[in-house]
């Protein structure tokens, strides 16, 4: 239990909050790419900030707050030019750093009185499909380069917007009780009431064992199935809470960065990015990368739960748009909520003292790798469809394409073993 004082400060990311300092320590993605590519200019909404995000018809990417400094409008309805971006009222022109560069109606200004009507600028740059921003004071660290985001593979993105603060997302990868319980039994319950099939792979998981490890970015957690041997995959290699908004997930073929970007303190934009590359698949030369925005209310507004991540969001929605901390109960089986919260204290103390907090990256570097179950549950091509199946991909519109390519593959290891 935390009292109120300490649940905000948890969970107030807005400029000013302690926690706000925490996450202006990293780089988030603000669009798809395809986005920008389609249109040069869109809204970006990011810890409790408004935003203009853009690309010139150089390439370049940037970010300026969205109100411009000369009267106030909208940089969101500006003119996208070679060298940056162009107010639509009276025409003051910025470019990527946030400098004014030209003033349309007064043309001989000179240019320390230009430097004077600058606009604040973040750093954008795109990496695997997604546009990501840096919105914070000093240098801007690295764009971590995690595996999900370079490897080979399909990608399929979904993402919708979530009306819950990101905190309670983040405690949910670190609590791998759930998984027994949601996935698990409610799943059952509500697949035999409503008459389709759950996935195997997630009935009759009796949790033995879970463990926690702290490491450079983020928390590794691992479980020990009833019958699972201490050399399976879940204990001995386990999938990591990557700091401080998002989960490594995945297995057979299947790698998903689940990502949550804290818009503003009770919004959150959800993605799950996955990445399909199934050991002995045959890739295209240029392998797509698909987006999508996954539904999570049906027609009545009330949650779907008839698929995995639907379970999900159903239980952080409806802990409320800031859950209440005041009066949880926590106990002895919520020893994860407890380290991530431990990690997230960790790291308001470090930025007090004028430290980098936790898994902000300053070396550069090709690619980030970090730990994943290879066999999942111990299943093979059948957790990956199952996933598709009952899983948010299941509103992918190349989800047959990508059941079929994990067949495949799978068929194509058999015939190599035989
Ligand atoms: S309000 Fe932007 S140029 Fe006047
Ligand atoms: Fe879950």
């Amino acid at each position: 239990m935390l009292t109120q004082e300490q649940n905000d400060e948890l969970t107030r990311i807005g400029p000013g909050t302690p926690m706000g300092a925490v996450l202006r320590h990293y780089w988030y993605p603000v669009a798809v790419t395809r986005e920008l590519d389609e249109f040069p200019v869109k809204k970006a909404r990011l810890l409790g900030e408004d935003w203009a995000l853009f690309k010139t018809p150089e390439g370049a990417y940037g970010i300026v707050a969205e109100r411009c400094p000369h009267r106030g409008a909208s940089m969101v309805y500006g003119i996208v030019e070679n060298g940056g971006l162009r107010c639509g009222y009276h025409g003051w022109k910025f470019d990527p750093e946030g400098t004014c560069v030209d003033i349309l109606a007064e043309p001989d200004s000179s240019p320390e009185f230009r430097r004077r009507c600058s606009i604040r600028a973040g750093e954008a740059q795109e990496l695997g499909g997604l546009v990501w921003a840096y919105v914070g004071d000093g240098p801007a660290p690295e764009l971590p380069r995690y595996e999900a985001y370079v490897m080979d593979g399909i990608r399929d993105i979904g993402h919708s917007m979530l009306p819950c603060n990101w905190f309670q997302i983040m405690e949910n990868a670190v609590d791998p009780y759930h998984v027994e319980a949601l996935h698990g039994n409610y799943f059952e319950f509500i697949a035999a009431n409503k008459g389709f099939d759950m996935p195997s792979a997630f009935s009759h998981n009796k949790h033995e064992r879970v463990a926690f490890d702290p490491f450079e970015h983020g928390i590794i957690k691992r479980r020990l199935l009833q019958g699972q041997s201490e050399e399976s995959d879940d204990w001995k290699i386990g999938h990591p809470l990557v700091f401080p908004y998002k989960m490594w997930v995945g297995g057979n073929g299947v790698f998903q960065m689940q990502i949550r970007v804290p818009v503003d303190d009770t919004h959150t934009w959800m993605l799950f990015y996955t990445v399909h590359a199934p050991e002995g698949a045959d890739l295209p030369p240029d392998p797509p990368i698909v987006d999508y925005s996954y539904e999570w209310l049906d027609e009545n507004g009330e949650h779907l739960v008839d698929y995995i991540e639907g379970q999900d969001i159903m239980a952080w929605v409806t802990q409320g748009e800031i859950a209440d901390r005041t009066n949880e109960m926590i106990t002895k089986s919520d020893v994860g909520v407890v380290a991530c919260r431990r990690m997230f204290r960790n790291a308001l103390d470090d930025v007090a003292a004028g430290r980098d907090p936790v898994a902000v990256v300053r070396e550069p570097h090709d690619v980030i790798k970090l730990p994943l179950e290879r066999s999942k549950f111990g299943r093979g091509a059948e957790f990956a469809t199952e996933w598709i199946d009952r899983g948010s991909m299941r509103y992918s519109p190349i989800a047959e394409e990508l059941k079929q390519l994990h067949r495949d593959a799978e068929a194509a290891r058999q015939s190599m073993e035989s």
